[in-house]
This record gives C-alpha cells, sequence and structure tokens, in this order.
C-alpha cells in the first residue's frame, strides 16, 4: 500500500481521490476516534438489540417447551444443515483473511468474498436459533450455558466486526496488514480471535451434548 501511495505521489493518510488509506493519525479518518458517529453507530445499537432480542427468545423458549421427539429430529437435521451453511462460510471467510494476512491476496478478495458469505452467515445463524429452541436446551448444564454465552458474544462480535470489515474494504486493494492503522488493526485481530473462539467453543460443545445425549440414551 504505501508503494501505491508513494507511486500516486499522495502522503499517508490521503490515498487516491481522498480515500482513507489506514494510514491517518489516531482521531482522525478511519482509524481514530474521529470517524462518523451518528446514524451506522445507531443502526449497530438496533442490530445489536435485535440480535440480543432474538437470542433470548431462542434460550426462553428452549428451555421451556420440549416439543417431543418427532419435531426433535427435525429441528437437529435442520440445526447441522444451517451449521454447515454459517460455519461454513465463516471458515472460508476467516481463511481468506488469514491469506490477505500473510500477503497471498488483496484486501478486496475478502470484500467480494464477505459480501457473498454475509447472506449465509446470518441465514443460518437466524436457523440455528430457530432449531436450537426446539432442541430443549438443558439450560442448568455449565457446557450449555457457556455455549449460548458464546453464541450471543458471536453474533454481536460479528456486527462489530462487519463494520470494521467496512472500514477495511475502502482501503486501496494493494492494502498490506502491516501498513494499516495500529488501531484498525487492533480491532480486527480482536474481533477474529472472538469470532473463531466463540465458533468453535459453541460447535465443540453442541457436538459433546449430543454425543453425550446419545450415549446415555436420555
Ligand atoms: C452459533 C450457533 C450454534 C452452533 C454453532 C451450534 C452447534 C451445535 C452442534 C455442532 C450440535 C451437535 C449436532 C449433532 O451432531 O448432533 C448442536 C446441538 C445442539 N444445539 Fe446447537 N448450536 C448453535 C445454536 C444453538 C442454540 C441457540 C441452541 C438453543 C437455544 C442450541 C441448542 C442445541 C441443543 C439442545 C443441541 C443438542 C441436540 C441433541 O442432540 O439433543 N444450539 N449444536
Amino acid at each position: 500500500m504505501m508503494a501505491a501511495v508513494t507511486a500516486a505521489g499522495l502522503p499517508p493518510g490521503t490515498g487516491e481521490a481522498g480515500q482513507p488509506d489506514g494510514t491517518e493519525h489516531p482521531g482522525r479518518g478511519i482509524s481514530g476516534s474521529g470517524r462518523p458517529a451518528g446514524k451506522p453507530t445507531l443502526k449497530l445499537v438496533l442490530l445489536g438489540m435485535g440480535c440480543s432480542a432474538a437470542w433470548l427468545a431462542s434460550v426462553l423458549i428452549g428451555g421451556s417447551f420440549d416439543p417431543g421427539v418427532q419435531i426433535h429430529r427435525v429441528a437437529l437435521a435442520a440445526h447441522i444443515l444451517a451449521l454447515v451453511l454459517s460455519f461454513g462460510a465463516i471458515l472460508v471467510l476467516d481463511w481468506v483473511g488469514l491469506l490477505w494476512l500473510l500477503g497471498r491476496r488483496d484486501v478486496h478478495d475478502t470484500r467480494r468474498l464477505d459480501s457473498a458469505a454475509q447472506p449465509l452467515i446470518w441465514g443460518g445463524l437466524a436457523i440455528l436459533l430457530i432449531s436450537g429452541a426446539l432442541l430443549h436446551p438443558d439450560l442448568s448444564s455449565p457446557p450449555t450455558q457457556i455455549k449460548l454465552v458464546s453464541i450471543l458474544v458471536l453474533m454481536l462480535n460479528g456486527l462489530v466486526l462487519t463494520k470494521t470489515m467496512k472500514q477495511l474494504h475502502q482501503l486501496p486493494p494493494e492494502t498490506l496488514f502491516t501498513a494499516m492503522a495500529a488501531g484498525l488493526r487492533a480491532r480486527l485481530l480482536a474481533a477474529l480471535c472472538i469470532s473463531q473462539t466463540c465458533w468453535w467453543t459453541s460447535v465443540l460443545v453442541g457436538l459433546l451434548n449430543s454425543t453425550l445425549r446419545r450415549w446415555t440414551g436420555t
């Protein structure tokens, strides 16, 4: 990225055609506290409240309603299909992100993939919440509690990550991770680590619960 900026004869922080390039001084542009607040933040808060309400509804319904064996079977099939959809898309997206970190992809590869993957991720998550509610989770079990909290965290983190990715995608294609503003870099890394930890926790606890249920025959 720095090479491109030099070639264009523009100082770091201005980028081509006034585009931010991620090297801005903290406090202005996309990397600092001077980024435009207001509408996008309000939208994020409203989306966060919507996700939290959907999560709470799923947990409360799941904890209080036992739909019986037949519905449980159908819900489990839907749960696994939604898992493939959502988690599969997350893994591919994070893999391309890792290739970009290693300098093997440009930043706009992640943009194209990100916009294609978003409906799969959020659609899959919606189905996971609905089908999970029909699986009658044992809310008194600590691993299940950890799984459910992980799901809430991964959804809220996903919203923040979507906003951070938008900032990332305003950068020139050849932008290197190491040339980005430290604030944006730290936010991106933290969000990706939280995302992977929560997804893997949810998947592994889900598998553990299912396996235990089959073993004990309950
Ligand atoms: C990111 C969201 C979620 C992920 C990644 C996830 C993952 C999984 C996985 C991998 C399984 C094992 C499926 C199998 O092979 O049998 C599972 C089962 C289960 N999930 Fe989820 N899940 C999610 C959301 C939820 C939610 C929101 C609930 C409840 C409110 C829930 C409740 C359950 C229950 C009760 C089982 C055990 C089913 C059984 O065998 O009786 N899950 N989940």
